[in-house]
């Protein structure tokens, strides 16, 4: 018999470390799987994190997240979208991951209904079956311009027992961004159901028009039923830091503080120092990372998109690419094999979500003579391989 829940019991791990785990760190791979660059985190920001060491910030702090750090992520939001947040509605209690998984156990529980924006990352689909409740996927379309939303398709989706809905825009893998005259549509429609919007801006800064994508926290209202969830690791290259925030409504202090309480006991002090140093010091390292992705982009789509089988429009935003691949009938031995024969690492698209087994996954934000190779030995390999 097994000591697992039932929820637990059929968990499995997702495709990309599934593909990844066995040759993480060989130096002979091309790695395109995960979602990071090859920069380390610039060294303002490591300073940051040394000296709140050797001031000895080495104690438990605030769960909630130290007051300083929560300011600062008061004032960046602030100033970033033009609005007065009240800092006590921002909870720092580890990761991006955390909080995602955090909001889901906070608004799903079994005998409810949770929606998924998809094709999504596969940790998403995983922390939302973690709490027992039912949850269905609905699929952007692809349409020429690119990857899109239909509301509709959304409003259709919902049930009598749907509680939440999670979103992630700038989307990892599409590069979908989310228009802000359609989060006022959908924010509309779930104040008046009680729906709980769980939207994961982690990729905010990686727009490629302008400075920053639209966010629900620039048209919400304090008490309205949104959670908004982001992180200092696809802005500052510091996914290995684990420090992430959240926007949750007014009035649920206490109960976020003894969640976070109970979940990490919130972030490492010395690596919150290093938070307040990217927020307040980082601007023009966010658009020296915008850049090179820029080019990473520019890239991809000079190479890979002209591709008889590639099926590809540029994304708006995050740092991937998401092809489609004509004639794919399998995504994971499509990566596996060219991992093996050729070295270049990236994600089988079936972990995405339903519908996505003629698709892969690939991580643009590297170093443009890596990508060029990667790049030239994919569309080698599209030649190579047998898709019977
Ligand atoms: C859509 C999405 N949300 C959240 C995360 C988690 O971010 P973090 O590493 O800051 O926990 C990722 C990481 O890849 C992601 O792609």
């Amino acid at each position: 018999m097994s000591i697992l829940r039932r929820e637990f019991e059929s968990l499995r791990q997702n495709g990309i470390t599934k593909v990844g785990l066995p040759r993480i760190g060989d130096p002979s791979v091309i790695p395109l799987w995960f979602g990071e660059g090859d920069l380390p985190t610039p060294d303002f920001i490591r300073d940051a994190a040394k000296s709140a060491l050797d001031d000895g910030l080495t104690f438990y702090n605030h769960p909630a997240g130290r007051p300083d750090l929560r300011a600062a992520i008061k004032d960046y939001l602030d100033r970033l979208y033009g609005i007065e947040l009240d800092a006590g509605r921002v909870v720092v209690p580890g990761s991006t991951m955390l909080g995602i998984s955090m909001a889901a156990r906070m608004t799903l529980g079994s005998g409810d209904h949770g929606l998924i924006v998809s094709p999504n990352w596969p940790n998403i689909d995983r922390a939302f079956q973690m709490t027992g409740a039912r949850f269905d996927f609905v699929r952007q379309r692809i349409e020429p311009q690119g990857w899109r939303l239909e509301l509709d398709d959304l409003f259709a989706a919902v049930r009598p027992e749907t509680k939440a809905l999670f979103l992630n825009s700038p989307c990892n893998p599409t590069g979908w961004v989310m228009p802000g005259d359609e989060q006022r549509r959908l924010l509309d429609f779930c104040r008046g159901r009680g729906i709980v919007i769980i939207a994961d801006e982690v990729y905010h800064r990686n727009v490629f028009d302008g400075d920053v994508a639209p966010s629900f926290l620039s048209i919400a209202e304090p008490d309205d039923p949104l959670i908004v969830v982001n992180g200092f690791s696809k802005a500052f290259a510091m996914t290995g830091w684990r420090l992430g925030w959240m926007v949750i409504p007014a009035g649920y202090g206490e109960q976020m503080t003894a969640l976070s309480e109970c979940s990490n006991t919130g972030a490492p002090p010395f690596i919150q120092m290093a938070g307040i140093t990217a927020l307040t010091q980082g601007e023009s390292f966010v658009r020296e990372l915008r850049e090179r992705y820029r080019a990473g982009r520019g890239l991809v789509m000079q190479m890979l998109a002209p591709h008889p089988r590639i099926e590809l429009s540029e994304p708006a935003g995050a740092f991937y690419a998401f092809p489609r691949v004509r004639g794919l009938r399998s995504s994971l031995d499509f990566v596996q094999s060219l991992l093996a024969e050729k070295n270049v690492g990236l994600a089988p698209g079936f972990t995405f979500g339903p519908g996505n087994e003629d698709h892969f996954r690939l991580c643009f934000a590297q170093s443009h003579e890596r990508l060029e190779t990667a790049l030239s030995r994919i569309r080698d390999y599209l030649e190579d391989y047998d898709f019977g």
